[in-house]
């Protein structure tokens, strides 16, 4: 798929076959049958025939909905996307209200239990799990590609020593679209699939040159006798001693949770995936914006905060103080609530699960007493019951990176790390959709109308002086 370190195979097949993008089912087709709306615009008497397709209706079916030939026709107004689906994806599915989560039609629970981190990258990007051959060969084609660019070292020293490792992590994957501005060629399918490896390959890279940065250690080169998460915890960890050796029970550990991070469908951060690659940016610069949306306290920057709230709190009995400030509208209760699942988050339970084989090795992070009982009560109270917010993934994560020796900046890090697989497919997914073209939203203007420009020295104070909106 990717042969070498940038040295791409004369002639060869992409080994990542994807599947060919199923084309969409024409609205004539669709038509046919009783799949459809008949809207009455009562403005003009007239009525409409929309159809439905797969649960929705095409949004550029109302721009024919006009009160006169001048008229621009009707949009959808829809802040924050709460009910509007912005492309047709094959890679994960997710019922909220059941809790249910599945990479390409199989569940949550039985790739974490059954697959490993690299697996998984390769189902997402390919369709399909990989073969003991496949895998190997697709394991390969990774380490490849673990080294950074020794100019982006120096790239990275230009960071206070308290720079936020996310900030870091975010402008070094950007700088890696100068160093390889072959990139560009997003069209090319053995590009792409040299593009995919190369992040897959160095974001562990990058991720642990942040960490090793904040402490002012020397950088540790990749070991490729390693897995994929040992050789992270290797280049975070090793100190003098000359080869590294990871926890099994650790190393697991962290490549479940890298599984249970890999996708999420069409999340915030996926969102501005699919808006940057829509323009034919490359993939570097739009995992950078990705990356940039996830490290929002809304996002994935919630795990670093579920830790800041365990800290306030301070101890078990004072939950329910706490809980009265949030049921008073005074903060929210971070590593709760979610847009889609309005049901346990799957991925918080597996997490749950595994925090007890780490505490095995680490000892109990006392905060876990703190979090069981924040959710003890919560999921009692009226409050939460009534507007469904449950656990999230972000919720017990931290809790377990802090127990493996994480600081809570690496936590949004370490979500960056797998999810970065998850762009690449969403993105992969995007170039290939042929119904895709430059995102660009509508809005509804509700500025002034036309108004003609005062000369400097007449502008009296008529006007009342702009003030930021509220
Ligand atoms: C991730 O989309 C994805 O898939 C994301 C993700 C992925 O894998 O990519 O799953 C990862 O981002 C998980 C979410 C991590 N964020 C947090 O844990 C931050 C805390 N959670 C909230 O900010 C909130 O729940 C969101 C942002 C996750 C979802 O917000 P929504 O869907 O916009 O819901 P909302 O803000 O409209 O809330 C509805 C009601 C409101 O109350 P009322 O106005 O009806 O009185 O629920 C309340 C909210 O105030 N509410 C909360 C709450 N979350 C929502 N109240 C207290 N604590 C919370 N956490």
């Amino acid at each position: 798929m990717c042969d070498g370190i940038g040295r791409q195979a004369p002639g060869r097949m992409a080994t990542l076959a994807v599947r060919k993008f199923p084309a969409p089912v024409t609205s004539r087709e669709v038509f046919m049958g009783n799949d459809a709306l008949s809207i009455l615009d009562k403005r003009t008497q007239a009525t409409y025939e929309v159809p439905i397709e797969d649960g929705t209706i095409r949004a550029m079916d109302l721009r024919k909905i006009k009160t006169g030939p001048d008229d621009f026709g009707l949009m959808t107004y829809d802040p924050a996307f709460m009910n509007t689906g912005s492309c047709r994806s094959a890679i994960t599915f997710i019922d909220g209200d059941k809790g249910i989560l599945r990479y390409r039609g199989y569940p949550i629970e039985q790739l974490a239990e059954k697959c490993t981190f690299l697996e998984i990258a390769y189902l997402l990007l390919s369709g399909e799990l990989p073969t003991e051959t496949q895998l190997k060969e697709w394991r390969k084609q990774i380490i490849h590609h673990t080294m950074l660019h020794e100019t982006s070292k120096k790239f990275l020293e230009g960071f206070r020593y308290d720079a936020h490792p996310m900030g870091m992590f975010i402008s070094t994957v950007a700088a890696l679209s100068t160093v390889y501005p072959d990139a560009r060629n997003v069209h090319d399918p053995a590009s792409r699939n040299l593009q995919i490896c190369r992040l897959i390959g160095k974001v562990p890279t990058i991720a642990a040159y942040t960490y090793r940065h904040s402490l002012g250690f020397p950088y540790v080169y990749p070991d490729n006798d390693l897995g994929y998460a040992e050789n992270f915890m290797n280049m975070l960890w090793r100190m003098m001693e000359p080869k590294y050796t990871a926890n099994p029970i650790l190393a697991r550990a962290l490549d479940i949770l890298f599984i249970l991070h890999a996708d999420h469908e069409q999340n915030c951060s996926t969102n501005v995936m699919r808006s940057v690659g829509s323009s034919q940016a490359d993939p570097f610069v739009s995992t950078a914006a990705a990356a940039a949306a996830l490290s929002g306290p809304l996002h994935g920057g919630a795990n670093e905060e579920v830790l800041k709230m365990l800290d306030q709190i301070g101890s078990k009995d004072k939950v329910p103080a706490y809980i009265a400030e949030i049921k008073a509208g005074r903060g929210k209760l971070m590593g709760f609530g979610h847009r889609v699942y309005k049901n346990y988050d799957p991925r918080a339970r597996i997490i749950k699960w595994a925090a007890d084989s780490v505490f095995e090795i680490t000892g109990k992070n006392p905060k876990l007493e703190i979090a069981l009982e924040l959710e003890r009560i919560a999921l009692e109270d009226e409050y939460f019951v009534k507007r469904k917010l449950y656990p999230n993934v972000d919720f017990y994560s931290g809790i377990i990176y802090q127990a493996m020796g994480f600081k809570p900046e690496m936590f949004t890090v370490l979500f960056a790390i797998p999810r970065t697989v998850g762009w690449l497919a969403q993105w992969q997914e995007l170039v290939q959709d042929p119904e895709q073209k430059i995102a660009r939203p509508r809005q509804i203007y509700t500025g002034y109308e036309a108004r003609d420009v005062v000369e400097l020295e007449k502008r009296a104070l008529a006007t009342a002086p702009v003030t930021a909106q509220p």
